[in-house]
């Protein structure tokens, strides 16, 4: 832990970042930095608030009605993740506190992992490899770990956001898939066009695709969304990829559909109450399991610190808001 002082706006900085964003905000703020990557209580998280006027969270910080009434300092708390389920971003507005996250610039570093999920799962990879170290390869069979084709393929995607679309791109452009898509709202017809790509209600995707991916964010609608029901509707054949938000997915229900061979194999990079991985899953051998890496590239990581810092210098010295969630908090 960090501490300098000085007469400027006091920020905290709920885990470790690298040195160079902290030395721009200290050139703004008296910054308090949790550097040694300590995992903090609810309770430590609100004595550590008192007094800070914005907190950099990295979207595991729950920002709630209670944490604000405690806080009343407080005016940004900037994620730099682009999902902020971790926000009550209501309590957030009426309690005057802009909240941020940091769209677009993972884009694309989160659509590669979902291919490499999708890859990984669909061509067995992660078994392969542990059945190659395991000393299990003495023979060469032709069904020796089989898997299913991308090429060619049906790719589905629920939630057609920004990476939804890096991953349609990736799906028909790279590997002359037909893409299908499921969205609360549907795409502008140009812009369907542009990626090749077909609207299709839920059910009808989920029965059609070869393999689908979740590009979901959390929330109570969402919650499940993908659940048993869901699951019987799909190709016993197909892959499931989730790289959206945990509990969007019933993830015992998966495990089930797995074991049973109700579906051919699935590739999770977020999970239900991670990091906490359900141990079902964990017994499967045709799931590939990543700990919520969709944004771990070097440069990404950096980008999105970035962007986080830059909602905190704009909005606590120049009133200047760059990605904000409740952008009516900074109207006038
Ligand atoms: C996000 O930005 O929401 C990602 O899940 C974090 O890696």
């Amino acid at each position: 832990m960090t501490q300098r002082s000085s007469a400027r706006p006091a920020v905290l900085v709920c885990r470790a970042v690298f040195p160079a964003a902290l030395e721009r905000l200290e050139e703004h703020f008296d910054v308090t930095a949790n550097q040694g990557d300590e995992l903090w209580s609810q309770e430590e998280l609100i004595e550590r608030l008192q007094g800070k006027q914005g907190a950099f969270t990295t979207g595991g910080e729950r920002i709630d009605a209670a944490l604000l009434a405690r806080c009343p300092d407080l005016k940004i708390c900037a994620n730099m993740s682009v999902g902020y389920d971790n926000f009550d971003v209501p309590a957030m507005t009426a309690a005057g506190v802009l909240a941020t996250n940091a769209p677009g610039v993972l884009t694309e570093t989160t659509a590669d992992l979902g291919f490499v999920l999708l890859m990984a799962a669909a061509r067995r990879i992660t078994e392969s490899e542990h059945y190659l170290r395991a000393g299990r390869w003495d023979r060469w069979s032709w069904d020796m770990l089989t898997g299913q084709d991308i090429h060619g393929s049906t790719l589905g995607i629920v939630g057609m956001g920004r990476i939804g679309q890096a991953i349609a791109r990736r799906g028909a452009r790279g590997f002359d898939m037909q893409v299908v898509y499921h969205n609360r709202t549907r795409l502008p017809e140009s812009t369907e066009q542009a990626l090749g790509a077909r609207y299709l209600g839920l059910d009808d995707l989920l029965r059609s695709a070869d393999h689908v991916v979740l590009v979901v964010p959390y929330a109570a609608e969402s919650r499940h969304l993908i659940g048993a029901d869901q699951l019987a509707l799909m190709k016993p054949t197909a892959t499931l990829v989730n790289i959206g938000r945990g509990g969007v997915v019933d993830d015992a229900a998966l495990a089930r559909a797995l074991q049973e061979g109700r579906l051919a194999a699935a590739g999770l990079d977020v999970f239900e109450g991670e990091p906490r991985v359900h141990p079902d899953l964990l017994a499967c051998t045709n799931v590939v399991l990543t700990p919520h890496i969709g944004s771990a590239s070097v440069p990404t990581r950096k980008a999105m610190i970035n962007l986080a810092c830059d909602n905190l210098i704009g909005w606590l010295t120049e009133g200047k808001v760059h990605t904000p969630i409740n952008p009516e908090v900074a109207r006038p």
